[in-house]
């Protein structure tokens, strides 16, 4: 599908007023994405683990404005407090999708929205909550235009979600999703994400995720900034074909279940994701002490047990600890006696891989 395939038809059916709701995970990346051309495109294709337990619940309440104005009209409300700070964000969205979804203009929107996850954990909101409206959204688009199939639907929810936040494009469906073009990936686009389409093997069914909250500050450098300094960047052309090729590697260790190759592709690519940045110009660290000692811990165990436990990271501080299911019990005895030591308040999240965003 091409861009031009999301631009709104003319709506048959009248919609005046409601209220939807969706719950909407947020998501790990194996591969990472990390550079972007104009228009959220990415610079290279990334893959990710749909998560279970961190979520974004949004109701979308929607009126027909009695007189149109060229402004969005729209309230938030973040657990349950009006939040004027998180407006202009929405707002660049709302900008952002009107092309695609006109009838925004039309509505006064109020969004009322909550983390599973505790505020200020330094897990990023933004993959499952943008991936929420957007489907809110397009849930609304569906009532005016009923022949929308649920395909279309999916893959438009994350076309939005996309223009919200790149990794937001992930988080519609589960449990293994492909955001990007590649040339091994039948479907692939840079548009949305699809369900990785090729053979999974049992090993990585229930897979666990153990977020440990390092540091629950805020971050010094955004995600967005970070992906600007990728333009120039001395080592970016390397490091997307890196991307292209681990995919490539990732198609087989799916297949066959070969978890030490998945072990030395995704700790690869977290340590890939944070040397971007130690180089860039100007260039900076997310990584604590903390986190370091949790590598060094992993490695060690893993060394000392052949346990298959590894880390990823995302643009921050905080380790996912990711393991099978069936060696959940060794491994998680090992994360309380020697890991979370490490973590902020010694607060963790117990995650696993996910089936996708629902409407409640
Ligand atoms: C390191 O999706 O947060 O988590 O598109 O600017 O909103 P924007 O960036 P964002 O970047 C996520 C980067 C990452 C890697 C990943 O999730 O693939």
């Amino acid at each position: 599908m091409i861009e031009q395939d999301f631009v709104a038809q003319p709506y048959e059916k009248d919609v005046r007023e409601g209220k939807v709701t969706y719950k909407s995970p947020s998501n790990i990346a194996l591969v990472k994405y990390w550079g972007k051309k104009e228009n959220q495109i990415p610079a290279n294709p990334s893959i990710s683990f749909t998560l279970d337990a961190c979520a974004t619940t949004t109701s979308l309440s929607y009126r027909k404005r009695e007189k149109l104005s060229d402004d969005f009209s729209f309230n938030l409300f973040f657990e349950g407090e009006e939040k004027e700070d998180f407006k202009p964000k929405i707002n660049t969205f709302l900008k952002r999708i009107e092309k695609y979804v006109p009838f925004i203009k039309e509505f006064h929107f109020t969004i009322e929205t909550s983390n599973s996850f505790p505020h200020s954990s330094g897990i990023a909101s933004s993959a499952s909550g943008m991936s929420a409206l957007a489907l809110c959204l397009m849930d609304i688009e569906r009532q005016m235009s009923p022949e929308i199939t649920d395909d279309f639907f999916n893959k438009k929810a994350s076309f939005l979600a996309r223009l919200g936040s790149g990794s937001a494009c992930r988080s519609i469906l589960g449990d293994i999703v492909q955001w990007g073009s590649h040339h091994e990936t039948k479907g692939s686009s840079d548009l949305y994400g699809i369900k990785y389409p090729y053979q999974v093997h049992e090993v990585f069914k229930n897979y666990h995720d153990t977020i440990l909250l390092v540091d629950k500050g805020q971050k010094q450098v955004s995600s967005t900034v970070g992906h600007d300094l990728m333009h120039n960047h001395p080592y970016a052309e390397n490091r997307f074909a890196q991307a292209h090729e681990n995919l490539t590697k990732l198609t087989t260790v799916f297949a066959d279940g070969d978890l030490s190759e998945f072990i030395k592709i995704v700790e690869s690519e977290a340590l890939t994701l944070h040397a971007m940045m130690m180089t860039s110009l100007p260039y900076f660290v997310l990584m604590k002490p903390n986190t370091l000692e949790i590598i060094n811990k992993i490695w060690a165990f893993r060394a000392s047990s052949n346990a298959n436990v590894c880390f990823t990271l995302d643009a921050g501080a905080n380790v996912h600890v990711l393991y099978p299911e069936n060696e959940h019990a060794v491994v998680y005895q090992f994360i309380k006696d020697e890991l979370v030591a490490y973590c902020e308040n010694g607060q963790y999240i117990c995650d696993r891989i996910g089936f996708g965003a629902r409407k409640l």
